[in-house]
């Protein structure tokens, strides 16, 4: 376990020095087998595998979602003895962001326009410059992200290419519970009852699917609204049907071959985001 930037700096360069490939798995802890997945295909394609636990005040636009977001690092830790992780970096606030030092602006035009980006906004400048941040410090050969949060993977993308970071993205398919729920630290904020409509989400998306070839995308958008307000406890924010490279919204099904399904919904005291993609073809 490191936890100052100094130490990790000197063990990357070490291992850099000695030829090792490094996979390398960013999260926020409240470890989950979503999680554990992104370290197991990191641990198969690597030498050596680092994760990172750092929740990131930059990227919460909620206060309260920042303050309440579950911190389980000695649970974290004993986990990833038990895995194909090698280090564990898990600096303190304090560590990544000296005091004083402006926050960086980034921008992302029309990909952080949508979504996630117009519903929280600031979040995604804050995942760029802690991502940013961690690839400088941890200089992976391979870096893992879930396609649970898709805008995330196309903002780090194009991250990627605009900095020249010297590394290949790996996009890892959305780890769910059996009732189709994607596995999500915030999951354990649900009551019994929350946790009973949250797969609701998963529900609308595969509603959604099944009309994408008879009904237009008014006419889905609208179906999965009704779905949803029947289900009690549980607020829609947005369901999108996106190009899943722009994730710009997709008028004309007929029109394109690959759809992401994206949904965001209030259950109880947190908020959910979901996605699948659709091969029209
Ligand atoms: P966090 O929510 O902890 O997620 C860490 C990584 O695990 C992300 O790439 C996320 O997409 C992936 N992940 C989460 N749930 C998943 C699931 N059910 N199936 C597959 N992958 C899943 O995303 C973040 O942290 C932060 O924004 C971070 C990138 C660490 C920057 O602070």
């Amino acid at each position: 376990v490191i936890k100052q930037v100094s130490t990790i700096r000197e063990r990357v360069q070490a291992l850099r020095c000695s030829g090792k490939s490094i996979g390398f798995v960013p999260t926020m802890g409240a470890l989950h087998e979503g999680h554990l997945q992104l370290l197991h295909a990191s641990a198969k394609e690597n030498d050596v595998t680092i994760c990172s636990i750092f929740v990131n005040p930059t990227q919460f636009n909620n206060p309260d979602d920042y303050k309440l977001y579950p911190r389980t690092l000695d649970e974290d830790t004993a986990l990833l003895k038990t895995v194909s992780c090698d280090i564990l970096f898990a600096p303190s606030p304090e560590e990544v962001y000296p005091p004083q030092q402006p926050l960086l602006q980034f921008s992302f035009g029309a990909l952080e326009d949508v979504m996630e980006g117009e519903h929280r906004p600031g979040h995604f400048n804050g995942v760029a410059t802690i991502v940013s941040k961690l690839f400088h410090l941890v200089q992976p050969h391979r870096a893992y992200f879930g396609q649970k949060d898709l805008q995330q993977v196309a903002i780090v993308r194009q991250l990627v290419h605009t900095l020249s970071f010297d590394l290949d993205l790996v996009c890892f398919p959305t780890v769910r519970e059996q009732d189709g729920l994607a596995m999500s630290s915030r999951n354990t904020r649900l009551n019994l009852e929350q946790r009973q409509a949250a797969p609701s989400l998963y529900k609308a998306l595969k509603i959604a699917e099944a009309q994408l070839r008879q009904k237009s995308v008014p006419e889905i958008k609208k179906e999965v609204a009704a779905f949803l307000g029947n289900v009690d406890g549980v607020a829609l924010e947005y369901f999108e049907i996106a190009d899943p490279g722009t994730l710009q919204p997709v008028e004309d099904i007929t029109k394109v071959e690959e759809v992401a399904l994206c949904i965001a919904a209030v259950v109880g005291p947190v908020r959910l985001i979901d996605n699948i993609l659709v091969n029209l073809n």
